[in-house]
């Protein structure tokens, strides 16, 4: 039977068939898919996230937006007074945007005062560019020199539901995340949750919009032992790494007159 078995992989389209029947019956491939469909569907998405926040600050406003792709979707929608947008248009080839630059060299440009004024500080910046951890720390350490100390840094792509949504490789799309890819983000997100000076938590919308704050009470931060962050260890303690909690929380906690809330 074996050999039978064999002999009839050879014809390509007997392996083919028999490739493509194990991919789509892995538990793996089927319980990824089963996430992904469950992570689109889920509401508010990041634009009725930043607009609530913003319109709890009694002051005209300034946004930045880090990672633009196409502005019809997010940057656009934003009701701030005051809106700058950084993109160097790697997936989005029209950019319309304020600053066609990576994010390095925005945040050079600004310290240099080359650029808007090195005085210069956000409510909200959107931190949505490249997902991979080190190059999100990095705008996260650059924001902190730039976001006032009642304003809030977002991030998207903090809650990976699978493994394969947080893969470093963008361009590898045949595993249960598809075109998907939050990348590592969340490891970023993990590491500042850490710091004692920042309260942080996770809205479990929209592939997890993480929030740091240096004076809302959002969330005291965590200590973990495993400095490596192993995805592993994420999904054995997702609610607590990411603080992870609703968006009629989160709401709850910025409007509460007790908690340094913005008004
Ligand atoms: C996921 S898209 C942004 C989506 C958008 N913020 C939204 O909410 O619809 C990521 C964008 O980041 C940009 N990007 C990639 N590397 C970047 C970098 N180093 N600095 C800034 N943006 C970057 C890409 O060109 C891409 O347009």
């Amino acid at each position: 039977m074996k050999r039978i078995k064999k002999i009839l992989l050879k014809f390509k389209p007997i392996l083919y068939y028999m490739k493509g029947k194990n991919l789509l019956n892995d538990p793996y491939y089927i319980d990824g898919r089963k996430k992904d469909k469950l992570e689109r569907i889920k509401k508010p998405i990041r634009t009725e996230i930043i607009n609530f926040i913003l319109s709890q600050f009694k002051r005209e406003t300034c946004y930045l937006e880090i990672g633009v792709r196409n502005p019809a979707h997010n940057f656009n929608h934003i009701k701030a007074n005051l809106k700058y947008s950084v993109d160097p248009g790697i997936e989005f080839e029209e950019n319309p945007v304020d600053f066609k630059l990576t994010s390095d060299d925005f945040f050079k440009n600004l310290y240099d005062n080359k650029i808007l004024s090195s005085e210069i500080k956000f409510d909200i910046i959107f931190i949505d560019g490249l997902h991979l951890a080190d190059q999100v720390d990095k705008d996260i350490i650059n924001s902190m020199n730039f976001i006032k100390d009642d304003g809030f840094i977002v991030l998207h792509d903090c809650n990976p539901p699978t493994e394969w949504h947080a893969r470093s490789e963008f361009s590898y799309v045949q595993s249960p995340a598809l075109i998907n890819w939050n990348g590592t983000t969340w490891k970023a997100f993990l590491k500042w949750r850490c710091n004692s000076s920042i309260q942080s938590c996770c809205i479990d919308s929209d592939w997890g919009v993480g929030i740091l704050s240096k004076k809302h009470r959002i969330g005291q931060n965590l200590e973990i032992k495993n400095q490596f962050y192993e995805y592993k260890d994420l999904e054995e303690n997702r609610e607590e790494y990411l603080n992870l909690m609703s968006f009629d929380h989160f709401k709850k906690l910025i409007t509460n007159k007790t908690n340094h809330n913005i008004a």
